[in-house]
């Protein structure tokens, strides 16, 4: 049942927005399948690329398939969260950075594997960690939060319909016996939502397990972590671009990306602009870019998928 292959999604609206130069180096923050990482080899002569990913399969996997390029050291396929990006980069020893692409969220191998515990449609432990060496599961969240917690977290994380009614409910259920698997929190999910939520569009559990896999990976702080230290290790002229999946992470780009590339706030009147008022990035996409329609009709799960870009044309640091 579990799909090892991950269809790239945005491939080449991604790859074009890096606009790659043959000597350049670049930074693949979330490897998955190698999808990207492959696309910028194939562009890069004498440049390197640093491919990161946090989950040991795909690193396990990325090891056979791109054996040559590491060995060649091109290629430097690095365990890690994207977090740590400017201590990975300083390990690897790369002066200059010419760009960085994310796409973020969780590959189909990881969806689509049961025993990883991301889908409500399979029955598997409550786990949902991306970095399988982390302590934090699933399980330890939906069996310790109190319920105060887990109904911010299906509230903020994945704006839940009654979020509270299902976080009491929780709390309820796993005083009777743990709560161990994906299909007994559904199970929860399907028996305390009202009919009326339950007949609306899409899986009833779906944002719950949103919520869930955000909480569980800290995915926001993550994100917000890594973008402010790719910015601050761009080289000035380099590129970053980010797809995003859901409109939280799509807010905390666009918000930052827009903020960096307005002049920020300065007394009226004065002769000469400081310098560091100016704005840091250019938006090199205006409008997100989201995938065609004949990609969609070969690739459903790209539907929600945003991309947006810019160039960092100021020092930053924050
Ligand atoms: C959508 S997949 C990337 C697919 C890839 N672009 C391809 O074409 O094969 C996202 C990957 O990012 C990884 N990831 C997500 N958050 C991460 C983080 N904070 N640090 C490192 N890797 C992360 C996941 O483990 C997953 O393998």
């Amino acid at each position: 049942m579990t799909n090892l292959l991950h269809c790239s999604v945005l491939l080449n609206e991604a790859i074009t927005s890096l606009n790659v130069k043959p000597e350049g180096n670049y930074i693949d923050a979330t490897f998955g399948r190698g999808g990207y990482t492959q696309s910028i080899l194939n562009q890069i002569s004498t440049g390197h690329l640093i491919s990161i990913d946090q989950d040991s399969e795909a690193i396990k996997y990325g090891e056979k398939k791109f054996k040559d390029a590491i060995s060649a050291k091109r290629l430097f396929l690095i365990q890690n969260n994207y977090e740590h990006i400017d201590s990975i980069v300083n390990e690897v020893g790369l002066k200059t950075i010419d760009g960085i692409v994310f796409d973020l969220g969780v590959s189909s191998p990881q969806f689509d594997d049961p025993k990883r515990g991301f889908s409500y449609r399979f029955n598997g432990p409550l786990d949902m960690r991306m970095d399988q060496r982390q302590t934090l599961t699933a399980f330890k969240v939906i069996n310790s939060y109190d319920a105060v917690h887990l109904k911010k977290i299906f509230k903020d994380y994945g704006n839940a319909p009654c979020s509270w009614q299902v976080a009491q409910a929780i709390v309820k259920e796993r005083k009777k016996q743990p709560i161990k698997t994906t299909m007994q929190l559904v199970g929860i999910i399907f028996d305390y939502l009202p009919e009326a939520v339950k007949r609306k569009k899409g899986h009833p559990a779906k944002k719950f397990f949103q919520a869930l896999r955000i909480e569980v990976n800290h995915e926001l702080f993550s994100l917000k972590t890594a973008l402010e230290k790719s910015l601050e290790k761009l080289k000035i002229g380099g590129i970053i671009s980010v797809v995003t999946f859901q409109s939280l992470e799509d807010k905390i780009v666009s918000r930052l990306f827009r903020k960096l590339a307005k002049y920020q706030d300065y007394p009226k009147g004065i002769p000469i602009i400081p310098e560091n008022v100016k704005p840091k990035l250019e938006l090199t996409t205006r409008q997100a870019i989201k995938p065609s329609e004949l990609e969609l009709k070969h690739n459903w799960r790209a539907h929600s998928a945003r991309l947006r870009s810019a160039k960092k044309i100021r020092n930053i640091s924050f």
